[in-house]
């Protein structure tokens, strides 16, 4: 469904990504593993066309979308959840909400999309007219996927979605990611810092290190393999 093609990008001209190949099969949940700086949200901003390919091809769909848009991109069934979340603070959880489904005009389409969101986030509905910015730290996490579900995209990047969270509140939440993927049958790219968390609710994984994939594989392959483990595991598990 999305493939990168051993792509490589600079910021400055310096090399950041080198030659990422990486693909999500339909309705699969793949995470792209890596420490602060690996490249993991560049993996992303590439994707969407704020950052351009200098080398190898993206494709969604077989279609190329290397120097497609990023409204076209998104348009075509891509959506994401940034990295810190990018909420509106001064609008409403609803408003919020609704812009996720930007593109749709269909009112009724517009309520069965939120009847989904508050279906798999309950809290969300009782909130709808507090303002983003006052809802607690996992409220926020779940609006900022909420919006990311209305605009009921083909594949969901998600960019680190659990940072911030209480450790309690951690383990629910993959446990909502995993339910997104199976009942919405959206294809999942999750980004992770925590693996051994990641790697639970993944179908694949991949490593990234200092911009290139150091390992991939199945989520059991990656947890029982000695390069993850010491390049990786050790320091993040948990
Ligand atoms: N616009 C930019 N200009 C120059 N360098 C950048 C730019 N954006 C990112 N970088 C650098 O590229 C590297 C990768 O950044 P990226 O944001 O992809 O890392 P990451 O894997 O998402 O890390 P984190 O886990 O901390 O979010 C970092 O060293 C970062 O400083
Ligand atoms: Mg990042």
């Amino acid at each position: 469904m999305l493939k990168l093609d051993h792509v490589s990008t600079e910021y400055d001209r310096v090399p950041m990504l080198r030659d990422v190949s990486l693909s999500i099969e339909k309705e699969s949940l793949v995470c792209l593993l890596g420490s602060n700086g690996a490249g993991k949200s560049t993996t992303v901003k590439t994707i969407i066309g704020l950052v351009r390919p200098m080398q190898g091809n993206l494709y969604f769909e077989e279609k190329p979308i290397g120097h497609a848009r990023t409204d076209q991109i998104i348009q075509m069934g891509i959506a994401v959840v940034p990295e810190g979340r990018r909420l509106f603070p001064k609008m409403t959880v609803l408003e919020n909400l609704k812009l996720g489904a930007y593109f749709v005009k269909d009112r009724q389409d517009i309520a069965a999309r939120l009847q989904r969101v508050f279906h798999l986030f309950p809290v969300l509905e009782t909130r709808i007219v507090q303002t983003a910015g006052t809802l607690s730290g996992g409220e926020q996490s779940m609006l900022s996927i909420g919006r990311g579900i209305m605009a009921r995209p083909k594949i969901l990047l998600l960019d680190e979605p659990s940072l911030g969270l209480a450790p309690k509140l951690v383990q629910e939440f993959f446990v909502t990611i995993s339910r997104i993927h199976r009942e919405e049958k959206t294809s999942i790219l999750l980004i992770e810092q925590n693996a051994a968390k990641a790697l639970s609710v993944a179908d694949r994984g991949y490593i990234l290190q200092k911009g290139r994939i150091i390992a991939e594989g199945t989520a059991q392959e990656l947890m029982s393999s000695d390069t993850v483990k010491r390049a990786y595991f050790c320091q993040t598990d948990g």
